[in-house]
């Protein structure tokens, strides 16, 4: 039986779009049951509903604490019924609770403990840039408590920084190597769990 995925989205939906192809063409025994997105109007949407996605867009009240955003996210996921709960590009930490409930996988533009948090490819470009590191690259992690980008790994890549990198170029390939690593993960993850 195929595995239910949900994505959680909050920008521009490419690691969503790389679910969603892997879906189609077999490579991984899966379907995105739903995929919800903290914010309105962003470029996910239209992906979900081009490939005939459930698609809710549940966004924060004024000054909603996250145990109570929390909870009316569960509530919307869990009629979806997913086996994995796929953090893709999601940026918001989540409540102990929460973590408890699902099954996560979450996406981070970093190696395992290093740059947790927002803009980290532009943090580690500025590191590189200054002499401190010479690579960075991507992991995938299971989520079992609110730590920030922390977790057991189920996969991680080196992106060795290339001469003339400006942040772009280096963003383009830590892209492609997130779009490989989020659906080597799921699969894994799925083999681990069967
Ligand atoms: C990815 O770089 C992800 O690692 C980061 O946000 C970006 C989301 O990109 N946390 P997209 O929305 O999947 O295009």
């Amino acid at each position: 039986m195929s595995l239910r995925l949900v994505v959680l989205v909050s920008g521009g939906g490419s690691n969503l779009q790389a679910i969603i192809d892997a879906c189609g063409s077999g490579r991984l025994d899966a379907e995105v049951v739903g995929v919800l997105a903290n914010r309105e109007g962003i470029g996910a949407g239209p992906r979900a509903q081009e490939a005939g996605i459930d698609y809710r867009e549940l966004t924060p009240y004024v000054a909603e604490s996250r145990y109570s955003y929390d909870a009316r996210l569960a509530e919307a996921i869990a009629p979806w019924r997913p086996d994995i709960v796929v953090l893709a590009g999601w940026m918001r930490v989540l409540t102990a609770e929460f973590c408890r409930t699902f099954e996560l996988l979450n996406l981070h533009p970093a190696l395992p403990g290093e740059f947790p948090g927002i803009n980290a490819v532009a943090r580690a470009h500025a590191g590189w840039r200054a002499g401190e590191i010479t690579e960075s690259g991507v992991m995938v992690h299971r989520v079992p408590d609110e730590g920030v980008d922390s977790g057991p790994v189920v996969v991680s890549e080196v992106v060795p920084f290339e001469p003339g990198d400006d942040l772009k170029t280096f963003e383009r390939r830590m892209h492609t190597v997130e779009h490989r690593l989020i659906v080597e993960a799921i699969d894994q993850l799925a083999k681990e769990l069967s």
